[in-house]
C-alpha cells in the first residue's frame, strides 16, 4: 500500500482527514497522531520539528509517497526544514505538504473588510507564519491573531461543551475583537477547533464568518495531484484506511470517533 500519509500532534488531524477522505475516498491513507508527545503548540521549534520528522519518516517507511502536516504548528515550525533540507537530502522522491499555505491562498478571498482573525495555538502565533504567508497572496489584508492555549487540552479531555468552556470561549473571542473591530473572518488554524466552531459563533459578531480549514486543504490536495501527476500516480487506490497512535489504542479509538464522525481502531506505534 502507498498510501498518503497524514499526521498530526494528535487527534485534531482527524478533523482534516474526513474532509480528505470525503474528495478522494478511493485513495489509501494512514494517519498517524502522536498522541504520546501532544500538545505540541507549546512545545519548541526545535522539539516540534525533530518529533514531526520522526513521524514523517515513519510514514515514508510504511510506503506513503506523500504526507500532510495535518497540524499547524507543524506546519508552523517544521515543514520549512523538511522540505528544503531533509527531503532533498535524503527523499527526494517524497513530498511533504502543510495546512497554512493552501489556507493563506484562499482567505484573502472571504474577507470584504480586509481583516482577518485567526485563532491558534501559541507556537503557531509566534510563529508568524499566518503573517508571512497571507501576506505574499493578499498584501492588503491586515491580520489579527489570537492565542488559545487552553482550547487544545479541553477539547482533548472532552471538556469542550461543558458550560467550563464558555469562559473560554468569550475570552479568545473578546481578546481577539479587541484588537479590530474591523474582522469579518476569523480563521480557525488549529485543526482542533472544527469541533468547537458552532459554540464560537454566538461569542462573535452576527457579520463575523468562521472558517475552518478541513475543506480548504481537501481541495489544495485534489488540485495538487491534478498537477503533479508524478505523485499522484504513485500512491494506491483500494479505499483502504489505516490509523497508528504513539499513545494508547484504546483511548485513541474512544475520542478519535468524536474527531472523525466514525469509529477507528488504531494500532499503537513508536516514534524515535
Ligand atoms: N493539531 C495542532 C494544530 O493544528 C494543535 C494541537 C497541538 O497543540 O498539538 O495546531
Amino acid at each position: 500500500m502507498r498510501a498518503i500519509g497524514v499526521f498530526d500532534s494528535g487527534y485534531g488531524g482527524l478533523t482534516i482527514l474526513k474532509s480528505i477522505t470525503s474528495v478522494l475516498p478511493s485513495y489509501d491513507f494512514i494517519y498517524l497522531g502522536d498522541n504520546a508527545r501532544a500538545p505540541y503548540g507549546t512545545r519548541s521549534f526545535e522539539t516540534v520539528y525533530q518529533y514531526t520528522w520522526q513521524a514523517v519518516q515513519k510514514l515514508f517507511a510504511e510506503g506513503c509517497p506523500l504526507v500532510i502536516l495535518a497540524c499547524n504548528t507543524a506546519s508552523a515550525k517544521a515543514l520549512r526544514t523538511i522540505q528544503q533540507k531533509n527531503l532533498p537530502q535524503q527523499y527526494s522522491n517524497r513530498r511533504v505538504l502543510g495546512v497554512i499555505r493552501p489556507t493563506a491562498e484562499v482567505i484573502g478571498n472571504m474577507t470584504r473588510s480586509n481583516t482577518v482573525g485567526i485563532m491558534a495555538t501559541k507556537g503557531t502565533v509566534a510563529s508568524e507564519s499566518y503573517l508571512l504567508e497571507i501576506d505574499k497572496f493578499y498584501p492588503q489584508v491586515k491580520v489579527l491573531q489570537q492565542a488559545c492555549p487552553l482550547f487544545v487540552p479541553l477539547i482533548e479531555q472532552q471538556e469542550h461543551l461543558s458550560p467550563g468552556m464558555d469562559y473560554f470561549l468569550e475570552k479568545y473571542s473578546h481578546q481577539l475583537m479587541q484588537q479590530s473591530d474591523q474582522i469579518d473572518t476569523v480563521l480557525l488554524a488549529c485543526t482542533h477547533y472544527p469541533l468547537i466552531e458552532n459554540s464560537l459563533k454566538s461569542h462573535f459578531p452576527e457579520n463575523v464568518k468562521i472558517v475552518s480549514q478541513g475543506d480548504i486543504v481537501a481541495k489544495s490536495l485534489v488540485d495538487y495531484l491534478k498537477r503533479h501527476p508524478e505523485i499522484d500516480e504513485q500512491c494506491t487506490r483500494n479505499g483502504k484506511r489505516r490509523y497508528f497512535t504513539t499513545d494508547d489504542v484504546e483511548s485513541f479509538d474512544a475520542a478519535a470517533s468524536l474527531f472523525y464522525g466514525e469509529s477507528i481502531q488504531a494500532e499503537h506505534i513508536h516514534l524515535t
